[in-house]
């Protein structure tokens, strides 16, 4: 019997030693420790001695069972110690590292102060609307009482496209006609249109190719000169604040009569005279006037039923006296270190 004990005891041991993960160790458990594994065989044999020999043998079998399974225990609570450890290396995180840098946007500059306009003319009961870049003669020009071989149209150095009929529009003009087609003469019209338009003149810093204007029509009935004062001011107060002043220059556009060339009184001198408003005291921002009256005709309107004025602001050079940019082409580039700097810059 003891014999058998020791060997048993040893190849136990044995393979103890060689167990490598808590898989093998539970298979091991059950081959040795199981009801009918060797271990209860040699209980079970007790129970074929008598009770002399029981006294002798049951302590050293006791003994040998509780050593067997404290072998087993202990060898558990390394292998489980050990699993722990593996996991929580693998997952270490070193937190003296400096964190991942998540770089955030900025809000384009133009896109900025075009939403500022829209919000406050949406305030004021205004849509906002759109026409298409690529556009027709016929809406960019000859419905805006510029007809073919007027001299007017040469001040905008057009990008035809196709032929004479398919251009890229000039001006957001166009979609003045576009909104009185659709509105067919009966309704009153309260709109704005801010968006792109191009012309082939790009000589210095302060021009470009591209460039984005915020129009402006109201048609309803006994519409004034003062009606597009009052709201224009409005406009300027809110973007440059509100001691800036309002002022309108007589000035000509073939599709408003009168038409007046919008000033508003230079921000950064308070018309004392400065390089910004080249000692005029003054700076222009806009093209406005009463929409003539054959375009409301050509578009559905009749003029002796409906009045309407209507303006057209230049975005790029809003944004630049507002954020008091000297060069249009930050506004298309897409360096962001400048978007942030001028999306904390508030007038
Ligand atoms: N379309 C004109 C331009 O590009 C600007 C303009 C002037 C728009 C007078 C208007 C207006 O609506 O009434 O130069």
């Amino acid at each position: 019997m003891k014999e058998k004990i020791s060997c048993l005891t040893e190849e136990i041991t044995n393979k103890l030693n060689s167990v490598h993960d808590l898989k093998e160790l539970s298979e091991l458990k059950s081959l040795y420790l199981s009801k009918k594994g060797p271990v209860n065989e040699l209980m079970n044999y007790m129970k074929e001695l008598n009770s002399e020999e029981k006294k002798a043998y049951g302590k050293i079998i006791n003994e040998f069972k509780s050593k067997i399974t404290t072998s087993f225990d202990n060898l558990k609570i390394k292998l489980e110690n050990e699993e722990l450890n593996k996991k929580l290396d693998a997952e270490k995180i070193d937190i003296s590292l400096p964190a991942t840098k998540i770089n955030i946007g900025a809000p384009n500059i133009l896109e900025k102060l075009i939403e500022e306009v829209e919000e406050l003319m949406m305030s004021l009961g205004y849509d906002v609307v759109d026409g298409p870049e690529i556009e027709e003669d016929k809406y960019n020009f000859e419905m805006l009482n510029i007809p073919k071989g007027h001299p007017a149209r040469d001040a905008q150095d057009t990008f035809y496209i196709e032929g004479e009929e398919i251009l890229l529009r000039s001006q957001t003009s166009p979609v003045q006609v576009r909104t009185m087609l659709k509105g067919k003469g009966k309704t009153p019209i309260r709109v704005i249109c801010p968006g792109k338009t191009f012309r082939r003149d790009d000589d210095d810093a302060t021009h470009s190719h591209q460039f984005m204007q915020i129009e402006g029509l109201l048609v309803d009935k006994e519409v004034s000169l003062s009606d597009l004062k009052g709201t224009i001011d409005v406009i300027v107060k809110k973007l440059f604040g509100d001691d800036v002043e309002t002022r309108f220059r007589p000035s000509y556009y073939q599709f408003t009569e009168p038409s007046v060339e919008v000033d508003i009184s230079c921000f950064n001198c308070h018309k004392k005279g400065c390089n910004i408003c080249k000692k005029t005291g003054w700076i222009t921002i806009a093209g406005a006037g009463i929409v003539h009256p054959n375009v409301l005709k050509m578009s559905g309107y009749d003029p002796k039923e409906w009045t309407g004025f209507a303006f057209g602001f230049g975005a790029e050079r809003m944004a630049m006296l507002k954020y008091g940019i000297q060069d249009c082409r930050v506004f298309y580039n897409t360096d962001l270190r400048e978007s942030k700097l001028f999306d904390r810059k508030e007038v």
